[in-house]
Formats: structure tokens, C-alpha cells, sequence
């Protein structure tokens, strides 16, 4: 079989646009960051990382306009050598204030923060523990390490505490979780992976992708809500979500910091984020430090959001965070479910596996401190007629295991 063929044989995404129902890559035409105009029609957007809204934010978008006007539109080269601006050198210096850090340093992406840590932190003879519902871009990293990688079932303790108790004292261990699990938006047992680490003699690494700006009184995060900022080694943030721009950034000890900045390969051979991305996550930065009540917005929305579609009869699982997930079940009832909520105006996020265990997918909704009552309302209203629709899937679900019994 010659290499490409598999593509040619790949048809599983045509069956599905075939089936008028495929979910990606629809092409934004205007974006008001909580409400955007897909295909001409306007929907309200409840399936974006935009937690603080800020994407649209007059300050975060002049900021982006006087950076490319001083730097350019790009950095033309890497960190290392030549991309390095003071403005980049300001970011993290910031950064590593806002979290209480001693250090902290950018890439180019938050996929590429995974990368280039973990794979430059775990060497061949230490062991990383990875929570089997983290991120791509953390198994990625752990891949890429020469180091042995040890999954542990979801936020399961038990599980950890085997698989640690089961490594030579000796051998280098690093537990990473995000704090926040992107999918289903239930939060780590940070608690008790602490005092794992401390028994087993581990560092903690944890993903805070979703967190930042979310969690904690200061917005800094799931070791600031559970008030153990201390027994965490390292977090990773990312831009791309209430930083409202693109990049990522690694937080923590200045030697290790630095360690990383003279060895992850991610950084080193990858260009620099630009200026406008750089100025723009340092604006949205800003005001996220200024305006807490963001915050308070963003999880009044939330909150709103968790209520009404619980009182609807949907089963929202075990979010603890502003993702707000909807149970379905199989794969194609999701994609179908999810184009009645398009059409109907609700852009939400069909989440299926591998991201979530087979069986399990999920519509998963997030909120941003910018929506206005009307256009959560609006989603209610939606989710709450289509509800018949999702109980004829449960129906149907129930029916099939009810005959393989
Ligand atoms: C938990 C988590 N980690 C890392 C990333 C990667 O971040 P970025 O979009 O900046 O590459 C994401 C984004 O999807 C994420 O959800």
C-alpha cells in the first residue's frame, strides 16, 4: 500500500458532511466574540475559550495596532536568537508577577508551552504521570520525552498513588493535570495530587489553560482557588483563551525556567510570537488584573448557564468551571444534535473521541463574561425546544442497551 493511500481511503469526515451534518472548520465571516456571522446568519457563541470577552476589547485590539505599527508583523526568528523583543521580555515579566512566580517565559503556542516542557523537564531515566483526560498537546510532550510516560485514570487518586507507589524512589517523577479539563470543564484534585507528590517525592506541573483568568480570587488559576500555589512546581497558561490572543507561557522556579529557555527545543527552533499577539495578551493582562468583576460576570453567566440547562432536563455532568458541558452519548446523535443547536442560531463544540471516552460525547458549552442576558436567554430558549430531540436520542440509547443485554 503506498503511503498516501490512506487518504484516498479516509472517508469517514465526507460521510458526515454527506450526512449534512460535520461540525468543522465553518469559516467565521464577522466576529463580535460572543455573537458571530457563520454562512450569513447570526448565532450567539457559546463554544469559544474567550472566557473575559476581551478578544474585541478597544484597548487589547489598539494595543495589537501599535505593536505592528513599532515592531512589524512579525519576529522573523526565534526567541534565541533574533526574535526576542523587549516587549516579549516585558510579557514575562509581568506574567511571572501576576502568577507569583520567580520566572516565566513564552512560546509560540500553549501546544507548544506542553511540547517543549515536558519533553525537555522528563529525560530518559525519570518517569511522567499524566492524567488520561489531559490535553493533546500534554501526551504530545510526554511522547516526545525519553522518559516513560504513565497514564492514570481521570482525576482518579487511587490509581496515581499505584502507579507512583510502583517507581523506584529515586527515579525523577512529574505529575502534569490540567487544572481545568477542557472538555468537561470538572476540575483537578489538586489537593491530593499535592500530597501525592510530596509522599512520592514528585514536581507538579499543572495546565492551566482553562483556569487562568477563570479560577482563584486573582484570577491566577486552580492552585490559587485551592490556596496551594506553594506545592505546585510549574504552571502552564496559554493566550488563546481569556488572555485573548496566541501564545503560551511556562511559569515557575527561576533555574528551571531557565533551564527550559537554554533546552526546549519548541522554543528554541520555533519563531517567536508576534508583536501584535504579544501586545495584545499583555493588554487583555492588564485589564484582566484591573477589572475583577470580569470574573464575577464570567461565572454569573456560568452559573446562569448551569441552572437553566439543568432545570431543562440536561445532564451537565460534573463541571466545576465556565465549560459547561451536555451529555449525548454516540458519535453521530452528537454531530446530528449538534447542527439542530447551528441551525437553530447556538454555536456549540461537538466533543467526541478521543477526547472523551468512547460512548461519552458531548456538546460542550462555554461562556464569556461578555454575554448579555438576552443572548444567554436566547440559548435556553433553543436548548429547552430542541430537549424532545435529545430525548429521543436517551430513548433510542436506552433501547439499544436495553437488546444487548
Ligand atoms: C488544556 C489545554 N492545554 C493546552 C492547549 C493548547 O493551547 P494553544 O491553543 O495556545 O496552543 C489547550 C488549547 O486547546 C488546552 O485546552
Amino acid at each position: 500500500m503506498g503511503l498516501l493511500d490512506k487518504c484516498r481511503q479516509f472517508t469517514r469526515a465526507r460521510e458526515i458532511m454527506a450526512a449534512g451534518v460535520y461540525p468543522y472548520f465553518h469559516p467565521i465571516e464577522h466576529n463580535d466574540a460572543s455573537e458571530v456571522v457563520i454562512e450569513g446568519r447570526r448565532l450567539v457563541m457559546v463554544g469559544s475559550n474567550n472566557y473575559l470577552g476581551l478578544t474585541q476589547h478597544p484597548r487589547v485590539k489598539e494595543a495589537a495596532v501599535r505593536a505592528v505599527e513599532k515592531y512589524g508583523s512579525g519576529c522573523t526568528g526565534s526567541r534565541f536568537l533574533n526574535g526576542t523583543l523587549d516587549l516579549h521580555v516585558e510579557l514575562e515579566d509581568r506574567l511571572s508577577r501576576f502568577m507569583e512566580r520567580e520566572a516565566a517565559v513564552t512560546f509560540s503556542t500553549g501546544f507548544q508551552v506542553n511540547l517543549g516542557v515536558i519533553s525537555t523537564l522528563v529525560g530518559k531515566d525519570d518517569v511522567v504521570f499524566c492524567d488520561r483526560e489531559n490535553h493533546a498537546s500534554i501526551f504530545d510532550g510526554c511522547r516526545l520525552a525519553f522518559g516513560k510516560l504513565r497514564k492514570y485514570r481521570h482525576n482518579d487518586m487511587q490509581d496515581l498513588e499505584r502507579q507512583l507507589a510502583s517507581v523506584p524512589r529515586d527515579q525523577g517523577k512529574l505529575i502534569v493535570t490540567d487544572g481545568v479539563f477542557s472538555m468537561r470543564g470538572d476540575v483537578c484534585d489538586l489537593p491530593s495530587i499535592v500530597d501525592l507528590a510530596r509522599e512520592f517525592d514528585a514536581s507538579v506541573m499543572v495546565d492551566d489553560a482553562h483556569g487562568i483568568g477563570v479560577l482563584g480570587e486573582h484570577g491566577r488559576g486552580t492552585a490559587e482557588h485551592f490556596g496551594l500555589e506553594d506545592r505546585v512546581d510549574l504552571v502552564m497558561g496559554t493566550f488563546s483563551k481569556s488572555l485573548a490572543s496566541l501564545g503560551g507561557f511556562i511559569a515557575g522556579r527561576e533555574d528551571v525556567i531557565h533551564y527550559i529557555k537554554h533546552h526546549a527545543r519548541a522554543l528554541i527552533f520555533s519563531a517567536a510570537i508576534t508583536p501584535a499577539s504579544a501586545a495584545s495578551a499583555l493588554a487583555a493582562l492588564t485589564i484582566l488584573e484591573e477589572e475583577p468583576d470580569r470574573r464575577r460576570r464570567l461565572w454569573r453567566n456560568a452559573e446562569k448557564m448551569k441552572r437553566g440547562l439543568s432545570a431543562l432536563g440536561y445532564d451537565t455532568d460534573d463541571s466545576r468551571s465556565v465549560i459547561v458541558p451536555v451529555q449525548v452519548g454516540e458519535v453521530m446523535d452528537t454531530f446530528g444534535f449538534w447542527k439542530l443547536l447551528f441551525d437553530e442560531g447556538v454555536f456549540t463544540n461537538p466533543v467526541i473521541p478521543p477526547a472523551v471516552p468512547e460512548g461519552e460525547c458531548l456538546i460542550r458549552t462555554s461562556y464569556m463574561a461578555t454575554h448579555t442576558d438576552r443572548e444567554l436567554d436566547m440559548v435556553l430558549e433553543v436548548f429547552g425546544r430542541l430537549r424532545p430531540a435529545l430525548e429521543a436520542i436517551e430513548a433510542k440509547d436506552a433501547e439499544a442497551g436495553a437488546s444487548r443485554k
